[in-house]
């Protein structure tokens, strides 16, 4: 049955995980998938989630299911992250979130509602954006196209270029864009920018779907949400896919949200009861362990602060890796300029190295990034391997 089979070829990030699993290189480097990596180069187990686990084995009575939009309360609790506990789109009903296994996951729900419930419409990426995006909306019959995003330096953001392109995308069609650290490139716009661009998706009557897997990474948690509150201020309807792998570290655990917000509390009933509808058709309903987690550390004064700690330092050991890559690599190649490494944000930058390049990085010295940009993920950099990662960059360069 399956002899006619070619094999698929390997995810371009997780394939590239798969690969570092087998190099037997003892000195290699991972820079590929988004993962946090402490100054050890571990990814931890958040000591706020450590006691969150603690207290719900505690007290745990059933596995039984859970509601096909999952726990009761997590939708609003990520709600109130998100907007704020007194915003009106966290109060006044006309926003229904579910539960969903992980940020993809909430993506692909979205995918298969707006395939259903508005057939035809085009779902507009930028360019670049994550790999996976154009592939789980295609997966889900949807078409998709692009927007203009990056300069031709691949370094900032082309703003001009950026709106022109949304200016033209027709009324109805959904824009995707990244609430904040922007991935593949760290490159966000500025809170002005947001704003005109908020003027022009409500204008043009386009559809937002924010993506929003890193809330915590960029400047604050309040600060990351800047873009989000401006596209989906007073009135308008729009799509936010949540994650909570990273600034919780629940990767494993899957845990994301699908937030739909509508025009009033009726509407958004019915949204909610045909995207239930996707989540039985695909896998039921989700699953409990993570978004438990979640829902204690919010839903506790004395574990969301140290929740709040513990993502800070995150967020400021990235930072850090940023300045440090950026010295670095003035002397690993004088020649070439790295400073813009230091001004993008979260995860990812895209290092400006070659398909060529980053294939000699990985053959030669086992360093794994992603090809597209050369992406690399500056939370996998750590003090015990800046030194070798710099020298070979400047050796493939
Ligand atoms: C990434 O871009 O590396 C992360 O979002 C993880 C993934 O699933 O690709």
């Amino acid at each position: 049955m399956f002899e006619h089979l070619d094999t698929a070829p390997p995810d371009a990030i997780l394939g590239l995980n798969e690969a570092f699993r087998n190099d037997p290189n003892p000195d290699k480097i991972n820079l590929s998938v988004g993962v946090y990596k402490d100054a050890a180069g571990r990814t931890p187990v958040l000591a706020c989630v450590k006691e969150a686990e603690r207290r719900l084995v505690e007290v745990e009575s059933s596995k039984s299911y859970l509601a096909i939009d999952g726990l009761p309360e997590f939708g609003q609790l990520v709600r109130g992250l998100m907007f704020g506990p007194e915003h009106e789109i966290t109060t006044s009903g006309r926003a229904v979130s579910l539960q969903t296994p992980g940020g993809t996951g909430a993506l692909r729900v979205a995918a298969d509602f707006l395939r259903k419930k508005l057939a035809g419409t085009t779902v507009w990426c930028s360019k670049p954006t994550w790999v996976n995006h154009p592939k789980i909306f295609e997966a889900a019959d949807c078409p998709v196209k692009t927007y203009d995003y990056i300069d031709a330096d691949g370094v900032g953001l082309d703003f001009d270029a950026m709106l022109k392109s949304l200016e033209q995308i027709p009324a109805g069609d959904v824009v995707l864009l990244h609430g904040c650290c922007h991935n593949p490139t760290g490159i966000d716009p500025t809170p002005e920018q947001w704003k005109q661009i908020a003027e022009v998706v409500r204008r043009r009557a386009l559809l937002p779907l924010v993506d929003f897997a890193y809330q915590g990474f960029g400047e604050s948690l309040e600060a990351d949400v800047r873009g989000l509150r401006e596209i989906c201020s007073e009135g308008t309807e729009a799509i936010v896919c949540s994650s909570y792998s990273k600034n919780f570290g629940l990767y494993s655990e899957r845990v994301g949200a699908l937030t739909l917000i509508a025009e009033g509390p009726e509407a958004a009933q019915a949204a909610l009861s045909h995207a239930k509808t996707c989540v039985r058709t695909n896998y039921s309903n989700p699953p409990q362990h993570g978004a438990a987690i979640v829902t204690t550390v919010l839903a506790d004064a004395e574990l969301r602060r140290q929740w709040e700690q513990e993502l800070a330092e995150m967020r400021n050991r990235i930072n850090s890796m940023r300045e440090q890559f950026v010295q670095t690599m003035r002397t690993a190649s004088p020649g070439h300029d790295f400073s813009f490494i230091a001004a993008q944000r979260g995860m990812f930058s895209f290092s400006g190295l070659t398909p060529l390049q980053v294939d000699e990085l990985r053959t030669k010295h086992s360093v794994y990034v992603v090809t597209a940009g050369g992406r690399i993920n500056v939370a996998g950099i750590t003090p015990d391997n800046i030194e070798r990662l710099c020298a070979a960059i400047g050796e493939v360069l």
